[in-house]
């Protein structure tokens, strides 16, 4: 862990206007994708994060050729010169998202030679789901102590209907399959996919190149293989997990909030229960929230999309911790995404946690304290209690919050936070 921290002191009734950047989570795909063609592609919104930056330096690797602009949030990215389908432990390792350079590499040079990639400790995250559905594709997959080997099998050029179903609706897996079917001769269903605003982002960008998408109802998606793709230019869409981190900013210190750019309906659920807290939700032109002085305690459950999203439930943790009455939440996406609650306790809240369950007793007043994220979203959720707590909160683990957020303490400056990012 960096020894760079986040300094909160009490910043009650935050106020203004904010623009959003691109989603983390639609850009980091987006960017693998862009190995299936040959050119140069251009994508705005794109946010300065360290997982952008560490995906930089993946296809860096690959021998792709990149221009990042970050104060004008533009990335060039030229792959003509893409000569490499091997990536070494020290790249995958700094994040799980490298995972989805493997369909790609597939489908360009038919192996991949890929190290099991990092991330958050939020549970055990295994890729089963990736292998099993290249696997199904037509790719022979072997492993040793570092790499995973992966080859199109001979065969693979039969053009007979594949039938992928995703035992559970993963992002990542959905992602990387279709990378795979997009250059794949015939036709490849996948059933059970996901499909996260950012997933739809990343299927129109599929799109744009070339490649032969249909979705059909309930979650399926449907593919014909094509010969070639080509490149693209592309503006990211708005990263609804930051705006819902504003939107939380604004409810928990009791103030006031105006997102322009922000899409309602990639929050639906978030936006209710916002709502059945007490909090004023406008939607035109973007959001509008005014926060409720007496918010409710609510009870939510984490799942797919269109469901609460798991990353906004350590945020919203931290406003349940100053509701009036008890609020229950369950996570049911990763396996261990409640370590923030030990830490909103030092904070003072009350939390009771059993298995992946948490039950929060309001209180009225949070007080500042040494505090450690262990995930991104739990250093956003810890910098929100900060903005309340009595006297200063010191928030360890900087290297998270730089992962997954574009300098977001700037953006709570503006709305009339104190809040400051000490960097090692
Ligand atoms: C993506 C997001 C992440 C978000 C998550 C769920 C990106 C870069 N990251 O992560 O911010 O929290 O979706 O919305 O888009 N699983 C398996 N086997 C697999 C794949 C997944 O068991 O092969 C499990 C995971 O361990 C987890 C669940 O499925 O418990 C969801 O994972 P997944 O949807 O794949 O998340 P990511 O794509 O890693």
């Amino acid at each position: 862990m960096s020894n760079g921290y986040i300094l909160v002191k009490q910043s009650l009734n935050l106020n203004g206007q904010v623009n959003l950047v691109g989603a983390k989570n639609a850009v980091l795909p987006i960017m693998a994708a862009l190995i299936l063609t040959q050119g140069k592609s251009i994508l705005h919104n794109v946010p300065n994060s360290a997982d952008v930056n560490q995906m930089i330096t993946l296809l860096k690797t690959l021998g792709a050729q990149i221009i990042f602009d970050a104060k004008k949030n533009y990335l060039q990215v030229d792959t003509s010169t893409i000569n490499n389908f091997e990536v070494k432990p020290e790249i995958m390792n700094k994040m799980r998202a490298s995972i989805l350079v493997m369909g790609p590499l597939l489908a360009r040079f038919a192996k991949a030679k890929v190290a099991m990639p990092g991330g958050c400790l939020i549970g055990t995250r295994p890729i089963d789901l990736h292998l099993k559905g290249f696997e199904r594709i037509g790719v022979s997959i072997e492993q040793d102590s570092h790499f995973f080997n992966a080859k199109l099998s001979t065969n693979s050029k039969i053009k007979t209907e594949k039938r992928i179903v995703l035992q559970y609706p993963s992002v990542g897996a959905t992602e990387n399959l279709a990378m795979l079917a997009v250059l794949y001769p015939g036709e490849t269903t996948i059933v059970n996919s996901a499909l996260e605003p950012e997933v739809l982002d990343f299927l129109d960008v599929l799109k744009k190149m070339g490649a032969k998408i249909k979705l059909q109802a309930p979650s399926i998606i449907r593919i014909s293989g094509v010969n070639k793709l080509k490149p693209i230019e592309h503006k990211i869409i708005p990263d609804r997990l930051e705006a819902g981190a504003l939107l939380l900013a604004a409810a928990i210190t009791g103030g006031k909030i105006y997102l322009p750019d922000a899409c309602h309906d990639h929050m639906d659920i978030f936006l209710e229960k916002l709502k059945e807290m007490g909090h004023k939700i406008e939607i035109k032109n973007g959001i509008k929230l005014k926060a409720t002085k007496n918010p409710k305690a609510v009870d939510f459950k984490t799942g797919p999309y269109p469901g609460f999203p798991t990353d906004l439930q350590a945020p919203m943790m931290a406003a349940q911790c100053l509701t009036n009455g008890i609020s229950h939440i369950e996570e049911t996406v990763f396996e261990n995404r409640l370590m923030h609650a030990k830490e909103l306790e030092k904070m003072g809240a009350q939390i009771q946690i059993d298995g992946n369950k948490a039950i929060i007793n309001g209180v009225e007043q949070l007080y500042g304290a040494e505090v450690i994220a262990t995930d991104i979203r739990a250093s956003c959720a810890l910098v929100l209690a900060g903005l309340v707590a009595q006297g200063e909160t010191k928030v360890l683990g900087i290297n998270h919050w730089r992962r997954g957020y574009d300098k977001f303490e700037n953006k709570l400056v503006v709305l009339g936070a104190n809040v400051l990012a000490k960097q090692d």
